[in-house]
């Protein structure tokens, strides 16, 4: 049984982990226990004899509450915080009741209301057993007759055991320079992360993994708690260190400029959070994720991605069809699956000055439509895919032009505008629906397999003139219309891959992973870069999801082989101009692109195990194994190490301990543990790379 009732509360177990939490004997619910599972549901903690601390700390801040409202004196950071009509600005909590259901996802829900108002809370425990998770979310709902105003909703706190120092690793950085891993002790205090932007940010990401700062993790041993939120809008992390040695993080969507009206009769619903335990190391927990990703968020998430080509460095808004058809026929020739046009091909879009909104090919480029192009690369074999950015208006488009209102902006106010384009209001139904309309029509018309969806910019002046509810539901209601155009679209055109770009890794989440099976990592392809880039996207994101492409960034000092390698270790693209690549280059890439056609099982399906960090290292490694530990792949790069430079020894991981594997280019078996406990030594040049394949031969 995955969900014990107890005395009093409930342990929550997945196959490792065990999660407490119960009602304390002042009628707060609190959360007692997260760590390895124990062996009978007694072992868990119970909830502690509230008590406070002098006449400044009362018992609500002294206990560790599972769901904390602004109320009384409670001062730590609080997952809620609301006005009533009558102008009461706290949330009293109490235990009304606890439902579980059973079955492949086992459930908990238990349900609060306000002691003397009408508001009802659900907390919703949905358990993934066998991936060892827990995901988190929380539903608001008003039962009376009066508007209440929402003005913090998280979906979740996290707490983990006090009494300790931890270190939280988070994921930092900006365009053309994201998923940088950081590390810091957190001390008491709040230490906040987050997105003011209405999407995900290159900034931030929405990943915590907190370590105990005297035992720190590494990749193979020690514990780690970790989590995501689900949600590709603003959002907020506080990781919070308070003055009685209790270590929370709590994480939902930002409350910063939010407020949600809740009419009487309505429901408020998070986004998920998710949250693990393991006792295995920073790759195991990352692991978890990988195969969360893949097993129950993804569209497609089963599916071997195609080698792809982009076209948008090679001819960038000049595109027609002779341009791109030369640019397939050559792609075809060297083994590529799928040939996608980028930017410029549609109504007026010569440059980035114009026609973001008019979403119809451009009549002087594409005279016939976009069916000559897709017929073409279909008859080479491939499949046809087509960049687009749906939430966004050039003011120099026919759309502005005919709704100068559907910019999002502040009356009054110039709109900033950034590349030249202002964002849709995504929250407005009309806009959805002429969006929905527009893609809809590109889809059914022309024989389109893969779209990748771009936002190459965050919001400003976010006003929202007639709004029915408060302006400032936009920052989730925009969200929401994401979610509706793309899931509509989605349903109509399920066979459709499509990418999540954002001027690269500027929304990449679990929220968006529901429609996207792709991310573009970044728009940053010079490879030595890349390898630190897909080190800290590797922290939360699995490699099939890791577009990465081999562009023209860095021949001056990289051969075309190191730069391959590179993007061979997530889902292999091509993206450089194919006919300055000359026939011998061109074959060299066909060759590679038949080696990852072979391996591409394991890179994209298999587990991925960080052998030498890029971020820490000139010489680094990373391999991927198959889930039956049959088969896997090995690579190793050398930036630039100044002399001496000792090669380090690479130790495989997750091999079969007692059988024999054989690695490509050293003679003969060893065991399993012998390559995981010895290692072995591959001799590197400066701004070289080797990719050995695994095999397990008895
Ligand atoms: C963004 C993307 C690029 C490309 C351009 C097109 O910058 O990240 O890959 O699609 O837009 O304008």
């Amino acid at each position: 049984m995955p969900i014990h009732t107890t005395p009093t509360g409930w342990v929550l177990e997945t196959g490792s982990t065990g999660y407490a939490l119960g009602l304390n004997s002042a009628g707060l619910l609190v959360h007692t226990y997260w760590g390895a599972r124990l062996p009978r549901p007694e072992d868990y903690p119970t909830p502690p004899v509230p008590r406070e601390w002098a006449s400044f700390n009362g018992i609500a801040h002294l206990a560790r509450e599972e769901y904390p409202a602004y109320a009384g004196t409670q001062y730590n950071e609080p997952c809620f915080k609301a006005t009533f009509a009558n102008g009461v600005r706290d949330a009293v909590w109490v235990f009304e009741g606890a439902e579980t259901t059973t079955g492949a996802q086992p459930q908990l829900t238990l349900r609060l209301r306000d002691a003397a108002y009408p508001l009802r809370l659900a907390l919703h425990y949905r358990l993934h057993e066998a991936l060892d998770l827990i995901e988190r979310w929380a539903e608001i709902h008003n039962p009376g007759s009066e508007e209440l105003t929402l003005e913090r909703v998280f979906s979740a706190l996290w707490h983990v055991p006090t009494g300790e120092s931890y270190t939280l690793a988070h994921l930092n950085g900006k365009w053309l320079d994201e998923f940088h891993i950081l590390r810091e002790e957190l001390l008491p205090g709040v230490k906040a992360l987050e997105s003011r932007r209405i999407t995900t940010s290159h900034h931030h990401n929405p990943w915590f993994l907190l370590e105990r700062a005297a035992a720190p993790a590494s990749e193979t041993a020690g514990e780690a708690w970790f989590g995501v939120l689900a949600w590709s809008g603003s959002w907020k992390l506080a990781a919070e260190v308070n003055d009685f040695g209790s270590t929370r993080v709590g994480i939902g969507i930002n409350d910063w400029d939010f407020v949600w009206r809740l009419n009487p009769g309505e429901t408020f619903t998070t986004p998920a959070s998710l949250g693990g335990y393991t006792q295995h190391g920073r790759g195991a927990a990352s692991r978890r994720l990988h195969d969360y990703i893949r097993r129950q968020v993804l569209p497609h998430g089963a599916e071997l991605h195609k080698v792809l080509y982009n076209s948008w460095e090679a001819t960038t808004f000049n595109v027609d069809e002779e341009s791109q058809i030369e640019l397939a026929e050559l792609a075809a020739e060297m083994g590529v699956e799928l040939f996608v046009m980028d930017d410029g091909w549609f109504h007026g879009r010569d440059d980035d000055h114009a026609g973001l909104g008019d979403w119809w090919p451009d009549e002087g480029k594409f005279p016939h439509g976009l069916g000559g192009l897709a017929r073409r690369v279909n008859q080479l074999g491939m499949d046809f895919g087509l960049w687009v950015e749906p939430e966004m208006v050039n003011p120099n488009s026919e759309l502005y032009r005919a709704h100068p209102d559907w910019a999002i902006h502040f009356p009054g106010r110039v709109p900033t505008q950034a590349r030249n384009q202002l964002i849709l209001n995504f929250a407005r139904s009309d806009v959805q629906d002429y969006i929905i309309e527009k893609l809809d029509r590109l889809l059914t018309e022309t024989n389109i397999a893969f779209i990748k969806w771009d936002m190459n910019r965050n919001v400003s002046e976010p006003g929202w003139e007639g709004a029915p509810g408060d302006p400032r539901e936009i920052w989730v209601r925009y969200v929401q219309g994401v979610y509706r155009v793309w899931g509509t679209l989605r349903e109509r055109h399920p066979r459709v891959i499509w990418q999540s770009c954002s001027g690269g890794g500027g929304r990449a989440d679990l929220g968006i992973l529901r429609l996207a099976d792709q991310v573009w990592v970044s728009d940053n392809t010079e490879p030595c870069a890349r390898l630190s880039i897909q080190e800290g996207f590797s922290q939360v994101f699995p490699a099939n999801v890791m577009e990465a492409w081999v562009t023209d960034s860095g021949p001056e000092y990289l051969s075309l082989e190191f730069r391959l390698h590179v993007s061979m270790c997530g889902s292999l693209g091509i993206g450089g101009h194919l006919k300055h690549w000359g026939p011998t280059l061109r074959a060299e890439a066909a060759h590679w692109i038949a080696v990852y056609k072979e391996v591409r099982a394991i890179i994209q399906q298999g587990d991925q195990f960080r052998l030498r960090s890029p971020q820490a290292y000139a010489y680094s490694a990373v391999q991927y194994l198959a889930k039956d530990q049959g088969e896997g792949v090995l690579f190793a790069f050398r930036t630039h190490l100044a002399p001496p430079a000792p090669t380090p020894a690479l130790r495989l991981q997750g091999l079969a301990p007692e059988a024999l594997y054989t690695l490509e280019g050293f003679p003969g078996a060893r065991s399993g543990r012998s390559w995981m406990e010895a290692g072995v030594q591959i001799e590197l040049q400066d701004f070289h790379s080797t990719l050995r394949r695994i095999q397990r031969v008895a």
